[in-house]
């Protein structure tokens, strides 16, 4: 494979809290145009490595290499840079509730990138709601929202940007069952609509099997195997194979 095509390249990472290790030497590649689902229990690191690929949490050793930058010797401005290209859906996916929906998103447009104002950046936003479904509620507030429809909002947020990367942790959790698995079409539907390359955290295996094209395994810090999602679910080891119980 070509380096152009790993879009993310982790090797050998380490991180610790304290005395809490929870990244014990990971190693993990996305390539260009891939879902990558990270299966992973309730605190074993999976937000800590998706944080360190942009830098919220500077890891302790090893190399993260994202869209070819190495992260860790990245300056405040290049990282910046970096971060308008990589899209992040975080756990939660908080709206700011005084804000219409149209407001979230204009906000976090003109974060990033201030030159979008007035018809131009309007037209974006409607463009992007209607990526994700919600075609004319950009006049309403999140509280006249349904969860599902919040983190469509929060993925329009996103995508508006035009990320090369998306990194979506835990999309369909506290949604039901159907929401989940619309959500989950959707991430598929944004990723060649936009072209786009995922990592997608998650415990939901609906949302996994409907999403990845390659699965990883994060288990003692490890990137501790990798498949496709029928290669896991038959896994000989039980580690793995109990992520699909
Ligand atoms: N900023 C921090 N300071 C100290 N410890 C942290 C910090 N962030 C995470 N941790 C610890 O790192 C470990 C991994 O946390 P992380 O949030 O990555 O888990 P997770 O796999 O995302 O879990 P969940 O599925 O519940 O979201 C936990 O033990 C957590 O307490
Ligand atoms: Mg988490």
């Amino acid at each position: 494979m070509h380096a152009a095509d790993i879009l993310v390249n982790m090797s050998n990472v380490y991180k610790a809290f304290g005395s809490n290790q929870v990244l014990k030497g990971l190693s993990l590649e996305l390539y260009r145009g891939e879902n990558l689902v990270v299966l992973g229990k309730s605190g074993s690191g999976k937000s800590v490595l998706i944080k360190c690929l942009v830098r919220l949490i500077n890891h302790d050793s090893g190399n993260i290499a994202v869209l070819n930058n190495d992260v860790e010797s990245l300056s405040e401005r290049a990282l910046d840079v970096l971060r308008t290209r990589i899209g992040f859906l975080f756990q939660g996916s908080a709206l700011y509730d005084s804000m219409t929906v149209e407001e979230n998103m204009g906000f976090a447009m003109n974060r990033l990138r201030k030159q979008v104002t007035g018809v131009a950046l309007t037209k974006l936003i409607d463009e992007a709601l209607e990526n994700v479904g919600l075609k004319q509620t950009g006049k309403l507030m999140p509280s006249e929202l349904s969860g599902g429809m919040k983190k469509r909002v929060a993925l329009a947020r996103t995508i508006i940007m035009k990320p090369e990367i998306m990194l979506y942790d835990e999309p369909t959790t506290g949604l039901d069952p159907i929401t989940s698995r619309e959500i989950s079409k959707l991430i598929v539907d944004l990723q060649s609509q936009y072209h786009m390359s995922s990592i997608i955290i998650t415990h939901d295996i609906p949302c996994a099997k409907i999403t990845a094209n390659r699965l990883m395994a994060l288990v003692n810090g490890v990137n501790y195997a990798t498949g496709s999602y029928d290669e896991l679910r038959t896994h000989q080891d039980i580690l793995v194979k109990s992520f699909f119980e």
